[in-house]
């Protein structure tokens, strides 16, 4: 089936593993040349390069903190001269710094909204600009079913993919009169070394709570990006797609 993804130039953010890595492969399985962005520029390169050979796209690496906006206009500058438009951004980067709001330290606080919120503020205002000239463009921003349902240890985490989904349908309605979509998914539980790092009653109880039974697959989230990128949801906008094997209904 032809999604109407070649050819596209297709921005992943914090994509040298785990989640955003899996989108970036998705999208250049389905032809797009990949722009891999990370704070870690080496990983970011090799993933880059591995992507390329394996399915034969272009395939670049920029050194990136989403946090900031200088370094965010130096990557969509570096973006426009190697392929001269921006089809695709996918606001994948995050970080997480969990504990209970009473232990919770301001830098804590600042640092994963600075990522996680603003990161998605900075990128979008970036892309946009040259996206709305083009008149077209797909904008999808990874939330989290804690942006919808709060969770107990992530005040910091949770507001901020909060705010994503509320940024999503601003931007959603800022943006549609020029034919770019913007949608969110709100990931549940992901195997990825983001939730590796959890301790084992934690992860234990999310799966009590996880109607499939089971955490999902970075893939599974991917899957789900290729849908909003592609011409079958061209009519879709300002929408939250939870892929959560049910956490949230
Ligand atoms: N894993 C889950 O269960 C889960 C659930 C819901 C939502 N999410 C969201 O999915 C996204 C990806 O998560 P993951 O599990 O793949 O995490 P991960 O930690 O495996 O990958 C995140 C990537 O982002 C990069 N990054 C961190 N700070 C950055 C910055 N300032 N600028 C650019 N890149 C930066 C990291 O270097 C890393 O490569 C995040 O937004 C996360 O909040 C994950």
């Amino acid at each position: 089936m032809d999604f109407g993804i070649k050819g596209k130039a297709a921005i992943v953010t914090g994509s040298a593993r785990g989640i955003g890595r899996s989108i970036a492969e998705k999208l250049a399985a389905e032809g797009a040349n990949l722009v891999i962005t990370d704070v870690n520029e080496e990983m970011a390169k090799a993933t880059a390069g591995e992507i390329a050979s394996k399915y034969g796209v272009k395939a670049v690496a920029f050194k990136h903190d989403v946090s900031k906006s200088d370094s965010t206009e130096a990557v969509m500058d570096g973006v426009m001269k190697e392929y001269g438009k921006i089809d695709i951004l996918v606001n994948n980067a995050g970080i997480t710094r969990d504990t209970l709001m009473m232990r919770m330290k301001d830098e804590d606080w600042d640092l994963v909204i600075k990522i996680n919120l603003t990161g998605v503020f900075n990128c979008t205002k970036a892309a946009i600009r040259h996206m709305m000239k083009a008149r077209s463009g797909s904008i999808v921003n990874i939330a989290s079913v804690v942006g919808i349902m709060g969770n107990a240890g992530q005040a910091n985490y949770s507001a901020s993919k909060g705010g994503v989904i509320a940024l999503t349908k601003t931007t959603a309605k800022e943006v549609a009169p020029r034919n770019i979509t913007v949608n969110a998914i709100a990931p549940g539980f992901i195997n990825t070394d983001m939730t590796k790092s959890l301790p084992k009653e934690v992860t234990e109880k999310f799966l009590t709570v996880i109607p499939f039974g089971r955490y999902g697959e970075p893939d599974e989230v991917a899957d789900a990006v290729l849908f909003y990128c592609s011409n079958l949801a061209r009519y879709i906008t300002g929408t939250v797609l939870p892929v959560d094997g049910g956490m949230v209904m």
